[in-house]
């Protein structure tokens, strides 16, 4: 079989997240079709940071280790976030929450120790996960970063990123980017984060789709959205879960073969459009390599198998990807 990233070297990097035991399971798969890497979890504050005056690298520099030997990408996740981070972050000394100006110094200390360790291998970041909430008028999710800071922690988050590597390549990151109401808002916040001068550089769309919630139409007019803002666009967790938010049943030992041929014609027809948009579109990243390994067999729903990506449980490729590699 042709390596994945091979066929598509004049379009994207094809990027996978990869963890410690991923790195050895489907070490095979990502060293021949993957050309960039992102740790799942390992480098999220709570991973390397855990302790004020503690880094911990070890996992991490496992991810990368592969990823320099086998000449691959890495891909910085993530730096700011409202999830898997460590308590000690938001408490004062007296056990009260922090004020501003500590946590600022905080997140400066975490950043720069963080971006500095991985200097000159991570080529882009990041920076901020997730701030902008779904629904509703606000446009800020409401996180302990956004409550004790305020609505500039993103800018100084990128700042602190940008001073310690000037090279690194800075991208917000979101899901539900596709969704028209969230997009709106998520555009909003990009205009205005380029208008104050923050240094940032591009836009990650999660992509943890499936096929029943995600039209096409409504994908490529986002992409020509993001686009029009100037920004450098990446695909950084991408997924297609065979079954739609709202099923939530846990019998199937196997997906059925109209979910088989729904997901494989969506991947294709996603391909096709990522494809006509190789200009803007720089990594294509799947949440995970084969289907043995994914949240999403326990997400949204715990202990239920999915089949979401292109390659199966026995790290065979799936005639989806056969598909996506011919188009
Ligand atoms: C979000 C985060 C990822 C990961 C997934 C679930 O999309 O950005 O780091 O935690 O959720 O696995």
């Amino acid at each position: 079989m042709k390596s994945f990233c091979e066929t598509y070297k004049n379009y994207f990097l094809i990027g996978a997240a990869v963890n410690p035991i991923t790195i050895e399971a489907h070490k095979d798969l990502i060293i021949k079709h993957f050309n960039s890497l992102t740790a799942e979890n390992h480098m999220k504050f709570i991973k390397t940071h855990p302790e004020e005056n503690k880094f911990t690298f070890e996992e991490a520099d496992k991810i990368v280790a592969l990823a320099v030997e086998n000449n691959k990408k890495i891909r910085g996740h993530t730096l700011v976030w409202h999830n898997q981070t460590p308590e000690w972050v938001l408490q004062a000394k007296s056990g009260d929450t922090v004020k501003r100006e500590v946590l600022l110094e905080r997140m400066k200390s975490h950043i720069s120790g963080v971006v500095n360790h991985f200097k000159g291998k991570v080529y882009c970041w990041a920076v901020v996960n997730e701030a902008v909430k779904d629904e509703g008028n606000e446009l800020f999710r409401e996180t302990k970063w956004k409550e004790i800071i305020g609505e500039d922690y993103i800018k100084k988050a990128f700042q602190y990123a940008h001073e310690t590597d000037p090279d690194a390549l800075l991208f917000y990151n979101d899901y539900y980017a596709v969704k028209p109401e969230k997009r709106d808002k998520i555009i909003k916040l990009l205009k205005r984060l380029k208008a104050n001068g923050t240094p940032i550089h591009g836009f990650g769309i999660q992509a943890h789709w499936n096929i029943h919630d995600f039209s096409l139409d409504e994908i490529k007019k986002s992409i020509e959205l993001y686009a029009s803002l100037d920004l450098n666009l990446q695909i950084t967790e991408l997924d297609v879960s065979v079954f739609g938010s709202d099923d939530k049943r846990k019998d199937l030992k196997q997906p059925t073969e109209e979910m088989v041929a729904s997901r494989d014609k969506f991947y294709r027809n996603i391909f096709s459009i990522f494809r006509e948009y190789k200009d803007v579109i720089t990594n294509v990243t799947f949440w995970g390599v084969a289907d043995d390994f994914t949240w999403l067999n326990n997400f949204p729903v715990k202990g239920r198998k999915d089949w979401p990506l292109l390659f199966n449980d026995n790290h065979e490729p799936k005639k989806a990807l056969m598909d996506v590699m011919n188009i």
